[in-house]
C-alpha cells in the first residue's frame, strides 16, 4: 500500500480530501478513448460546454471498505454502472458501459490506496464517478462530446449524528423533482433544486427534507439524498415513485430484511401511515442508514415520532450493523455483492 495518509480518520466528516489521482475518459467522435490518469483535480473545459448551460451532467456515489484482512472491498459497483447509464438515457449522453466503469473505479481505488480509511475507523472511501457534456452548444441540444471522470475522497458519516436518530421536516411548499420528470435520474439538477428547502430545513434544526410526491403531496417520495423506509408489524415499507431515485442501498436493505424474516413491500406511502410506523429511516451511500427521531409535517402542525432516547430502533439497528459487516467483510457476502481487492 505504501503509507498510508495521514488523517484524523476517524473524525472525517462527508467532506472533500484532496487524494493523489483521478480517472478521466472522454467520448469523441461516437466513442469513448481510453482511461487516463490524472494527478491534478482540476479541469479546462469550454464556456458552451452543455454541462454549464443545460444541466447534461451525471454523477454516482459509492464506497470503497478495508476489511480487517486488509482488503479492499466494493459494494455493488455494477449497480452503480447501470444507474449511470440509465441516467445517460434520461438526459441524452452516451451510456458509459459496465466494463469501463468497473476498470475505472478498481484503477483509481488502487492509484490512491493509501487514503482507504483503515479497518475499524468507521470512515469510507467515497468514489464519485461523473460525466458532463463537454461540446460547446448555445442552441438546446445534447452535446456531441462529453467526459466521465472519478475522483476519490475519504469520508465519515453524512449526517454529522452519524446512526444516531435526526428530525426531518415536511414542507409542501418544495419539490424536489416532478412525477415524470427527472427524478429517477442521478443528475446535478435535482441536487440545485433541493438546495434551498434543504438549507431551509436545517435552519429549523432538522437534518433533511422529506419530499412528498409532487402531483399530489400526499404520498412519501425521499428524504433529501436518501430514500425512505418505514418498519411495521415486521414489515419493511418503501415508497414506490416516478420522481425517486431507485436506491441500492434501498434495494440491499430489502433483501437484507427479507433474509431477516421481515416482508418487505415497495409501495406509495400516504403520509397518513407515517404515524403507523415504529420506525423509519433514511438510507443510501453517503447516509447508510439514518435513523429518523421524528418527523415533523411544518405545514400541517403534526409530528410523527419514532424515538426519543437518542437510539435507533431495534430492526433498523439490525439491519444497520447487518449491511456494515458486509460491506467490511466480516459476514459472509452471499447475495455476491461485494467486489474484493487484493491490493
Ligand atoms: N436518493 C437520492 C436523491 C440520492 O442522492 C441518493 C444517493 O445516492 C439515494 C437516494 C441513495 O441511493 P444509493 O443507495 O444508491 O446511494
Ligand atoms: C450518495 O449517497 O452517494 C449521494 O450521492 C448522496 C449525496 C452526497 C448527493
Amino acid at each position: 500500500m505504501g503509507n498510508r495518509a495521514e488523517l484524523d480518520w476517524s473524525s472525517l466528516t462527508f467532506g472533500y480530501v484532496p487524494t493523489d489521482y483521478n480517472i478521466r475518459c472522454y467520448w469523441r467522435n461516437g466513442a469513448w478513448g481510453e482511461l487516463e490518469v490524472s494527478s491534478s483535480d482540476m479541469l479546462t473545459i469550454p464556456m458552451a460546454a452543455t454541462c454549464l448551460h443545460y444541466g447534461q451532467e451525471s454523477f454516482e456515489g459509492l464506497k470503497a471498505f478495508e476489511g480487517k484482512d486488509g482488503k479492499v472491498r466494493i459494494f455493488r459497483p455494477e449497480e452503480n454502472a447501470a444507474r449511470m447509464q440509465h441516467t445517460s438515457r434520461g438526459i441524452m449522453m452516451p451510456e458509459m458501459p459496465t466494463d469501463l466503469f468497473l476498470e475505472a473505479i478498481e484503477r483509481v481505488v488502487r492509484l490512491n490506496r493509501r487514503f482507504v480509511p483503515p479497518y475499524g475507523s468507521g470512515a469510507s472511501l467515497y468514489l464519485r464517478p461523473l460525466m458532463i457534456g463537454l461540446g460547446q452548444q448555445v442552441g438546446v441540444k445534447p452535446a456531441t462530446e462529453y467526459m466521465f471522470m472519478v475522483f476519490v475522497t475519504p469520508v465519515g458519516p453524512y449526517f454529522k449524528e452519524g446512526f444516531r436518530p435526526t428530525p426531518m421536516a415536511i414542507m409542501r411548499g418544495y419539490d424536489r423533482a416532478a412525477p415524470l420528470g427527472t427524478g429517477t435520474y442521478k443528475v446535478g439538477g435535482n441536487y440545485a433544486a433541493s438546495l434551498y428547502s434543504g438549507h431551509l430545513a436545517h435552519s429549523k434544526g432538522y437534518s433533511a427534507v422529506i419530499y412528498l410526491d409532487a402531483k399530489h403531496k400526499e404520498f412519501i417520495d425521499e428524504c433529501g439524498p436518501a430514500n425512505f423506509f418505514g418498519i411495521k408489524d415486521n414489515t419493511y415499507i418503501t415508497p414506490e415513485s416516478t420522481s425517486i431515485l431507485p436506491s441500492i442501498t434501498n434495494k440491499s436493505l430489502m433483501q437484507i430484511a427479507q433474509d431477516m424474516g421481515l416482508k418487505v413491500e415497495r409501495r406509495p406511502i400516504h403520509v397518513e401511515e407515517l404515524a403507523t410506523f415504529s420506525e423509519a429511516g433514511a438510507c443510501g451511500t453517503a447516509a447508510v442508514i439514518s435513523p429518523i427521531a421524528r418527523i415533523d409535517d411544518l405545514d400541517e402542525g403534526t409530528s410523527y415520532v419514532y424515538s426519543t432516547d437518542g437510539k435507533a430502533g431495534e430492526i433498523s439497528e439490525r439491519m444497520y450493523n447487518k449491511l456494515r459487516a458486509i460491506q467490511y467483510g466480516d459476514e459472509p457476502d452471499t447475495h455476491g455483492w461485494v467486489r474484493v481487492y487484493d491490493f
